[in-house]
């Protein structure tokens, strides 16, 4: 698939990853357009030349409205992405309807081309580095199921309906509007009280983190090399971050010398998987290979969100 000449949807493309995904992609020479809730992202991070409408995708009129046969592809974005929520339901249902209405949408369309971003969360508690053929897919959270259930559909429309399919495992992506999650929270509680930082866990939570540029650069560059009816590709970098590590970075970078303090046990919440470090042999193997570290990228995603939380 050429990229540089190819119309695409994105949909979530008004949050972090689909915004630079959709501005990437237009730089690149795609037509781009959007479909956004606006549920959690915002109209302005979409770039001004890429059409934006507003679409909720659980509702099957919304996707109807977005899905036209001139589209080569879809990078399929749009989740309910906090991990630590509070409706398991919704969650569940709200991930899966999505993927659901858009690849039956995309069947009778005829638009034969799907990406999707799933998550390190399929794996589980699984050995590391953990390889794309890791065996059984266990996860312990309700997102993690709704992204393996979300596959499963994948797969099913890859292989019985025609629908050329590249699946992204990401680790946790950092970057510009991030909220909800470790860096912003630290920046915005260490804002308010620069002498004391609450912690959730014991701080020895050890996971891998990948800059959002590199994030969606890889993204394109396994859409244009890997050909298979379902391709399925982790996206991480090779080293790993502590909590208290992203602590000691978020600090540093505000300049702050907190205390701090742990709620204990080993994980921040029910589901939250301590030790995540995923194998990206395969992504080399294509040719494709992170240049930051996980520290570097903690640290650019912790500048880029002070220079929007703090000033
Ligand atoms: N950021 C990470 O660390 C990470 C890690 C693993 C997987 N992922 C996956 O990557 C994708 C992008 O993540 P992100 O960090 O950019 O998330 P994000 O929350 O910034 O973006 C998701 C977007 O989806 C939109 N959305 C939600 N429900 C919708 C609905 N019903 N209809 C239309 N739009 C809807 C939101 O408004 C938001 O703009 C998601 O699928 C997420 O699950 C992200």
């Amino acid at each position: 698939m050429d990229l540089t000449t190819a119309t695409v949807l994105i949909t979530g493309g008004a949050g972090l990853v689909g915004s630079h995904l959709a501005g990437m992609l237009h730089d690149a020479g795609a037509t781009v357009r959007v479909a956004d809730d606006l549920s959690k992202g915002e109209r302005e991070r979409v770039p001004d030349p890429v059409t934006f409408t507003k679409a909720d995708l659980t509702d099957r009129d919304d996707v109807e409205q977005v899905i036209t046969s001139d589209l080569d592809m879809v990078f399929h974005l749009a989740a309910y992405t906090d991990t630590n929520y509070d409706d398991d339901r919704k969650l569940f249902e709200e991930n899966t309807e999505m993927t659901y209405n858009l690849l039956e949408a995309m069947r009778d369309a005829d638009v034969e081309q799907f990406a999707f971003t799933s998550s390190s969360t399929v794996y589980g508690e699984a050995q590391r580095p953990t390889p794309e053929d890791y065996a059984p897919l266990e996860p312990i959270s309700i997102y993690g199921s709704s992204k393996l259930a979300d596959e499963g559909l994948i797969s099913t429309y890859a292989h019985s309906y025609g629908i050329q399919s590249w699946v992204f495992r990401f680790a946790n992506i950092v970057g510009p509007y991030q909220r909800g999650n470790v860096v912003p929270d630290f920046i915005e509680k260490l804002t308010d009280d620069p002498a004391e930082l609450e912690i959730l866990g014991d701080g020895r939570q050890e996971k891998s983190y990948m800059y959002v540029d590199e994030c969606v650069s890889a993204i394109k560059y396994v859409v244009e090399h890997a050909d298979e009816p379902l391709n399925i590709y982790n996206l991480g970098t090779k080293t790993t971050t502590s909590v208290t590590d992203i602590a000691d970075i978020v600090s540093d970078e505000l300049g702050v010398d907190p205390e701090y303090t742990y709620t204990g046990g080993e994980r921040g919440w029910t589901g939250d998987v301590p030790k995540m470090r995923l194998s990206i042999e395969k992504l080399a193997a294509l040719g494709w290979e992170p240049t930051l570290s996980s520290d570097e990228a903690v640290r650019n995603g912790t500048r880029d969100l002070i220079d929007e939380i703090v000033e």
